[in-house]
């Protein structure tokens, strides 16, 4: 039997390589676009969602070489562009060390070196302190994608969805020179990976790009899905979790990966569980000390992401309202009528904006929009119970009014110390719950008739 490290097994923050599963839905159009000459690609779907770990494994059956650009925040297009370039230095550079194995064009590797040296001495007379490379005249999108396109390289960038409004249309303008220069270089490509929505900021740039951009969204992975990934970390360890467990690392886990691999991980190490066990599987069957566990890491993250929603204005009714329902969530049309039977009178772009705010990378998108049924829900059961724990501590507090920041955190703190005690009871909560009834109707009415009660 092989052995592996737990630590290469499962891998909440890392891309999975070993419990890799194939998402059914979007492998071949991946591979398909990755392959056709001149076409690039966005990749768009929620965070954890599984859009990097997918390129990651799929790029390689096709590309041997990539370069990757993490987009930041604050990130400007011309330091984009100077990531790549610096990165293809592999190639045009350590080339003339290694004896020229690959055949590099001489007049592109002296264009190379010619800006190379340029940004070098700029940045040397620069006097400010805090240095700031400036991209010289040469560099323009058209040689970038020539340098790129010679050395056979794909371009992935990363969190595209950070850059401002401004520099993601000069990212669409250079995709679109991708697009007109890919037909001297075949495997020219720029593989775009974002947020939700991302896309169409992408694409609504220019019409004609619609057709040469694959736009590929990432669903979130269905419970099937999330079980092979847990089969196979077994298979790999040779540990085996009960079924309860099972059901409940789904039921948690609800359609996020890397909340499966993380209680995973943390129940084999609790269990002392390091690498491939030999001889007879190890049994785990109880599940609370990890979910305890996984509280207690991800307290400050979550306690952010709370926090941040409820600055939004308006928004603490529309969390509640949400919050008070069950894990599959509510229609637009629901979270109005329930916001109006609490007496609360939202006209329906004012609640659009909340939600769409809500659901957005930069207030933590406690709230996801699924597109197949329509519904509103939180992101991770977990910041839904949180949510539920902050509205009964913050009801039960003594005194009315607006809370001070101080105050805020208190109950933050409070609610947060609730659910972490009551996770006992949470998980007896949820253990009702059966594998793949996501979308049960019956599951549905239970929760409204709960709570219509
Ligand atoms: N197809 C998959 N098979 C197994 N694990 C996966 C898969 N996709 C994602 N994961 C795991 O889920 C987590 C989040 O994946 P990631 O690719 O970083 O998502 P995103 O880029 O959409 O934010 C990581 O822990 C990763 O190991
Ligand atoms: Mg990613």
């Amino acid at each position: 039997m092989d052995n592996f490290q737990l630590s290469e097994v499962f891998t909440p923050a890392t891309p999975a390589k070993l419990t890799f599963v194939d998402r059914l839905k979007v492998n071949d159009r991946i591979v398909r676009a990755l392959k056709m000459p001149g076409k690039q690609i966005v990749v768009y779907g929620y965070s954890g969602s599984g859009k990097t770990t997918l390129i990651e494994n799929k790029l390689f059956q096709v590309y041997e070489k990539h370069i990757r650009t993490n987009c930041m925040k604050n990130m400007t297009f011309d330091q984009v562009v100077l990531d790549a370039f610096d990165q293809l230095g592999g190639f045009y550079c350590d080339k003339i060390v290694d004896g020229a194995k690959n055949k590099v064009d001489a007049s592109l590797q002296a264009a190379y070196l010619g800006i190379k040296s340029s940004i070098a001495v700029s940045s040397e007379a620069s006097s400010s302190q805090e240095q700031k490379r400036i991209l010289p005249p040469q560099l323009t999108p058209q040689s970038l994608a020539r340098f790129m396109g010679a050395a056979g390289y794909c371009w992935i960038l990363e969190d595209f969805h950070k850059m401002s409004d401004e520099h993601k249309e000069s990212l669409a303008q250079m995709m679109k020179v991708f697009m007109d220069i890919s037909h001297e270089f075949n495997d020219l490509k720029i593989v775009a990976i974002g947020a939700v929505n991302t896309a169409r900021e992408i694409v609504r740039a220019d019409k004609e790009m619609k057709r040469r951009i694959s736009e590929i969204h990432v669903d979130l992975m269905s419970d099937d899905e999330i079980l092979s990934i847990i089969k196979k970390g077994e298979t790999l360890l040779n540990v085996h979790f009960d079924n309860e467990i099972k059901k409940e690392i789904i039921h948690y886990s609800n359609g996020l990966a890397s909340i499966c691999h993380s209680l995973c991980y943390i129940l084999c190490d609790l269990d002392g569980i390091y690498q491939t066990v030999l001889g007879e599987p190890h049994l785990i069957s109880d599940v609370i000390p990890a979910i305890e566990e996984y509280l207690n890491e991800e307290s400050d993250t979550m306690k952010c992401a709370l926090d941040k929603a409820l600055k939004i204005k308006h928004a603490e009714d529309v969390i509640r309202v949400i919050s008070s329902n069950g894990q599959d969530g509510m229609t637009f049309d629901t979270v109005l009528e329930k916001l109006n039977r609490i007496a609360i009178k939202h006209r329906d772009a004012k609640l659009q904006s909340i939600l769409t705010e809500l659901c957005g990378e930069e207030s933590g998108s406690i709230i996801k929009f699924d597109n197949d049924s329509g519904r509103y829900s939180f992101s991770d059961p977990f910041l839904q119970s949180f949510a539920r724990a902050f509205f009964e501590e913050k009801d039960n507090r003594e005194g009315a009014g607006a809370l001070t920041e101080r105050e805020l955190h208190a109950l933050l703190n409070k609610a947060f110390a609730a659910i972490v005690a009551n996770n006992k009871s949470l998980s007896a909560q949820f253990s009702g719950d059966l594998i793949g009834n996501k979308h049960d109707e019956n599951k549905l009415k239970t929760h409204t008739e709960i709570e219509s009660r």
